[in-house]
């Protein structure tokens, strides 16, 4: 498993790589020694790999979604100042160029920030981005900032804890009134079915060549179920309307507020089907509203009613609501376009059969690990039927 991803963008099993060389920040422009945890090492060195960012950069429903949000606000982004927290390559801070910034600070603490300098170098737009390397809770500059831009979500999320430093610099940086790009987030949960999985992990256990191997399957659901898994679900076996988790805005948003997330639910299956676990999504919107009530039953992240560039398969890859209140919306719910955040899935050990119309009810807590603040502690609590459920997990 870590070796499958260890490379990937956010390996499920943690920013842990073998035996991470230290890093040593020496003090660069715009940037004092920064005196890294180990976790944050370790976090900092996976985003060295070339690989991380090809992923992310391949993932076109993210990077489209950027450059459309970044290109939509040029009137505003002409001759302002942007920064670019957790620049990587340098892509959106080069967007941002594009749209206009007379002036780009794009941070970065991995080796990356030594890329992303030469590939702005070699686009000739050294004048207007300056790339620093190192913690933004360590940079020094002297102006205040007209816009941040970050692609700072993590897997539910959450997952990661980037967005504490994004918050750092709007607090330190930003101008009042000024732009944030992504500007709104929302953290949706349902429960949904998975026959297939369940046969595939579970249900093999049970006859093997002929022989009863059931004494596995106290087992085998531990090992399949008891960490949250990436995967891509479809639409079809979503089996409620979301649960809203967290609304997060942007401007607003404090560090205290993202400890713990907690929400209450109550749904009801839409068909009848063995429920098999919880799916999470989230979405980030790039403009100035928030989402409204009437948005989960109408439009939300489970209908198609937008319009936008369209990919190979007629999906749309950049939602842009088509309501007056206009704004580009990247979206990682089942039935949008995939991305390599995917969807993350809480699988129960136990499916429950429930009929159209059940009520499934209980409540969601994501708080951040005290072991490595960039982990996420879950608890889950679930009733359906006479049934009901507590499980725990931890996604690191
Ligand atoms: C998800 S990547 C985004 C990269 C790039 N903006 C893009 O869209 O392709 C996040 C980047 O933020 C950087 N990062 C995370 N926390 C940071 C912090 N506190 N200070 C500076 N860089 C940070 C990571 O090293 C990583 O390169």
């Amino acid at each position: 498993m870590r070796d499958k991803y260890a490379h990937s963008r956010r390996s499920p099993s943690g920013f842990v790589l073998p035996a991470p060389p230290p890093v040593v920040v020496a003090p660069k422009e715009g940037v004092v020694a920064s005196s890294f945890l180990d976790q944050d090492r370790a976090y900092f060195h996976a985003y060295s790999h070339v690989g991380i960012h090809e992923e992310m950069i391949k993932d076109r429903a993210r990077t489209d979604a950027y450059r459309d949000a970044i290109f939509f606000h040029a009137d505003y982004i002409r001759d302002k100042v942007v920064m670019d927290v957790g620049c990587g390559t340098g892509i959106l801070s080069i967007f941002c160029a594009y749209a206009g910034a007379r002036k780009v600070h794009a941070v970065d603490a991995s080796a990356i920030a030594v890329q992303a300098r030469e590939v702005v170098k070699a686009n000739n737009l050294s004048d207007v981005i300056t790339v620093h390397h190192g913690r933004v809770e360590d940079l020094q500059i002297f102006e205040e900032v007209d816009v941040i831009v970050s692609e700072w979500m993590g897997y539910m999320l959450l997952y990661e804890s980037m967005l504490g430093s994004v918050i750092y610099a709007r607090d330190r940086w930003l101008k009042p009134g000024g732009l944030m790009l992504p500007s709104f987030a929302t953290l949706y949960m349902a429960p949904i079915t998975n026959a297939e999985k369940y046969s595939e992990c579970i249900d093999f256990w049970r006859s093997v060549y002929g022989i009863d191997m059931s004494a596995m399957l106290p087992l085998a659901k531990q090992c399949s179920f008891e960490e949250p898994c990436i995967e891509t679900v479809p639409a079809e076996s979503v089996l409620s309307w979301p649960i809203v988790i967290k609304q997060i805005d942007c401007n607003t948003v404090t560090v205290r507020e993202l400890e713990t997330v907690k929400a209450d639910f109550s749904v009801s299956s839409i068909m009848m089907a063995p429920l098999h676990g919880f799916c999470i999504w989230f979405d980030v919107s790039f403009g100035t509203r928030v989402l409204q009530e009437t948005d989960l039953q109408s439009d939300s992240s489970l209908d198609s009613s937008f319009s936008g560039e369209n990919d190979n398969n007629g999906n749309s890859r950049t939602k842009k609501r088509a309501n007056p209140s206009d704004c580009i919306v990247l979206s990682t719910a089942p039935d949008s376009t995939p991305t390599h955040w995917a969807q993350t899935i809480l699988y129960v050990y136990d499916p429950i059969e429930v009929k159209q119309d059940q009520e499934i009810s209980g409540s969601i807590e994501l708080s951040q690990s005290k072991e490595n603040p960039r982990f996420l502690n879950i608890h889950l609590k679930y009733r359906s039927g006479n049934r009901e459920c507590v499980k725990e997990s931890v996604m690191r």
